[in-house]
């Protein structure tokens, strides 16, 4: 290749090269590659000694030309990244905004809710009571007083030797008594719980529970069912039906254990593991003792009483099979139900 030719290739290389330069800091390389006292041009330059006149007149030329060329495309580009950079910076109205990360509910909270709206509805007002609690309102007023085997059916958190973290709402139930006797009274607790759980895909050893308590005259075991036949068929579906299966508690006689419907009607799927029932609460009418114990008199007044996990309703309505997931802080979980 003659020197003009090489002079020629030289220019058309940076020509193209340029383009697609995007930043000042890489124009700056592209100028000292080709432009800078060391370049490429500069190189082709210095052989205009070693060549003959013809070729030297030819070469000089057109090294004079591709200074010029590369010189203005070095200069437009620059005007061009300017440009631009202030656009970057620049407030542009028209762009849509960015839109704030939003919070949501978490699932927990979402099915309380829900729950306190539907027994809201039939009279009922929310009762909150202590998460710490004595031993003798967590057990001894239920009954349970101390060495009561049926102890066992609670694994507690203890604060101190009488002091403990409550394990189910039923305290809740003589602080109500205590406070609205003798006028009747319709209230549910909700409220967070803790045992001394070996946790798995069923027990966390923290988590909620709603308990619900009437008391009043000529209340009766028709009437918790009513009531629950009212809260299955708002909460899982209005085709749902309730079933008492006899079972034992030391604070209500008789004791019941509470099941719905499943969705699939018995037809085996794995929420109900086939039974076509879903087993949802514990309840029975309020043992005397602690109708005694919330200041009514039990020859006078009746009660009914249940208790619930929030978990366990979200977990069945929702088709979840492991607890574990409501306090991971796992978003991909929470947000499905945000
Ligand atoms: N407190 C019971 C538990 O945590 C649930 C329960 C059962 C509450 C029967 C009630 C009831 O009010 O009547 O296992």
């Amino acid at each position: 290749m003659s020197l003009p030719e090489q002079i020629l290739a030289i220019q058309s290389a940076a020509l193209e090269q340029v383009t697609t330069v995007g930043s000042v800091r890489d124009l700056e390389d592209w100028r000292v590659r080709y432009l800078g006292r060391k370049g490429e041009l500069a190189g082709a330059i210095s052989q205009l000694g070693a060549v003959s006149s013809d070729e030297r007149r030819a070469a000089g030329q057109a090294a004079n030309g591709a200074k010029a060329a590369l010189q203005e495309a070095h200069s437009a580009k620059l005007a061009e990244l300017k440009v631009s950079a202030k656009q970057d910076n620049a407030l542009d109205v028209t762009l849509p905004g960015i839109a704030p990360v939003v919070g949501g509910l978490h699932l927990t909270r979402h099915t309380l809710y829900e729950i306190i709206r539907i027994f809201t509805g039939m009279g009922f007002t929310v009762f909150e009571t202590n998460e710490v609690e004595s031993d003798e309102y967590n057990f001894g007023l239920l009954n349970l007083p101390p060495d009561h085997p049926a102890r066992d059916m609670w694994d507690t958190m203890y604060v101190s030797d009488d002091v403990v973290l409550r394990t189910h709402t039923s305290p809740g139930q003589i602080r109500a008594m205590r406070q609205f006797n003798p006028e009747p009274l319709r209230v549910i607790l909700p409220g967070k719980c803790h045992r001394y759980e070996a946790v798995d895909a069923s027990h966390e050893s923290m988590f909620y529970q709603v308990e619900g308590l009437a008391v009043g005259e000529g209340i009766t075991l028709a009437s918790l069912k009513g009531v629950f036949e009212a809260f299955a068929q708002q909460m899982f579906g209005s085709d749902r039906k309730v079933r008492f299966r006899g079972s034992y508690f030391p604070f209500t006689e008789p004791s019941v254990e509470i099941d719905i419907t499943c969705n699939c009607l018995g037809a085996g799927c794995a929420v109900c593991k086939g039974t076509g029932w879903l087993e949802v609460s514990g309840g029975g009418m309020v043992h005397p003792t602690v109708v005694r114990n919330g200041g009514y008199d039990p020859d006078i007044v009746s009660g009914f009483a249940f208790g619930m996990g929030v978990e366990r309703n979200a977990m069945l309505r929702h088709g979840i099979d492991d607890i574990r997931h409501f306090y991971a802080n796992d978003l991909r979980f929470l947000k499905q139900f945000a």
